[in-house]
């Protein structure tokens, strides 16, 4: 089977660690580094948070680089309330032994990019600071990325931050500005589709019962989760916006996906951080993004479910 190479920009974050496991657990990718940038939590907590699960899973030989530690132009903004103090929820793993790759995030995934051209995806499940950067310092490397898939936005959904902005896109609009506007070929996987994915506490209770540290780690940082959007949301379940957008890159046929013109709104106003779609086209632009606007959700629930009892094993 031919892998799907891609790179994990990523600000871990509880289903950010859901998405390495899941990327572990999925023969039909093949996760070539991870790069931290900052969001639900610091960006050197978040370092110590992918190498810690990669630890969990025997899996250090995958790199982890250090990315950008704020947003382009805003004042950092991080998500304690929702992934936790150290953005894993409950659960605690030690402190890891590996240590991060020499070169910032950026320089990897150009690497990457210009040595494999036309073969590496990048999967962004943070704010999109990193990306952005990528796209001002080595401008070379728009045409030779073969997909960006990004977890962000809200087209017609509400925000989880604000009333209209989802978090990534909300913490870094000017650089969501910045690759929405770059030429490079992506997909947007926003609230409208991730809020559909729930796990729910019945799944949990399935993950639960292999007893293992991978099940434990899966079961203590869900929990979190659940109870905030529980609490805060009346979300009866843990969201699983980063891993849908893993789905995305090698499970498309679970996605309903159109070819849009898509924007953002980067003034400093109630809907800083808004995406919007032109459905109906009114500035005659070409469409420059596809967006995910409707998922087979239980189907996805299922399937990646089935891949943390595996990978708990
Ligand atoms: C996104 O924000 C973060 O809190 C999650 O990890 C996800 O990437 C959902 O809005
Ligand atoms: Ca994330």
């Amino acid at each position: 089977m031919k892998q799907e190479r891609f790179i994990l920009d990523t600000d871990p974050g509880i289903d950010d660690a859901l998405t390495i496991l899941y990327a572990l657990a999925s023969p039909e990718v093949r996760m070539e580094a991870i790069t931290v940038v900052n969001g639900n939590c610091p960006m050197k907590q978040g370092v110590i948070n992918a190498l810690s699960v990669l630890e969990l899973l025997n899996a250090s030989s995958i790199p982890v680089a250090a990315g950008m530690d704020r947003p382009l132009v805003l004042p950092v903004v991080n998500a304690e309330v929702t992934h936790g103090k150290n953005g894993l929820g409950y659960a605690e793993l030690p402190t890891p032994h590996t240590k991060p790759h020499q070169n910032h995030a950026v320089e990897l995934i150009k690497d990457y990019v210009l040595e494999n051209p036309g073969e590496i995806s990048i999967v962004a499940i943070g704010p999109l600071t990193n990306i952005a950067m990528l796209v001002r310092l080595y401008p070379q490397v728009v045409g030779k990325v073969k997909h960006l898939y990004i977890m962000g936005g809200a087209i017609n959904h509400c925000g989880n931050m604000t009333p209209q902005a989802e978090f990534n896109i909300y913490c870094d609009p000017h650089a969501t500005h910045i690759v929405f506007h770059s030429g490079i070929p992506f997909t947007l996987v926003p609230l409208d589709v991730t809020y559909q994915t729930l796990m729910t506490e019945e799944d949990l209770e399935r993950i639960n019962q292999v007893h293992s540290p991978v099940s434990e780690f899966i079961v203590k940082s869900s929990r979190y989760v659940m109870e905030f959007l529980s609490e805060s949301q009346a979300v009866k379940g843990c969201a699983l916006n980063d891993p849908l957008a893993l789905a995305a890159l090698f499970q498309s046929h679970l996605l309903d996906i159109s070819h849009l013109v898509l924007d953002v709104d980067t003034n400093q106003g109630v809907s800083m951080g808004k995406t919007f779609a032109d459905f109906y086209n009114y500035e005659q632009k070409t469409e420059n993004g596809y967006v995910a606007l409707d998922v087979r959700a239980r189907d996805f629930v299922e399937l990646f479910i089935d891949r943390m009892i595996e990978i708990s094993q």
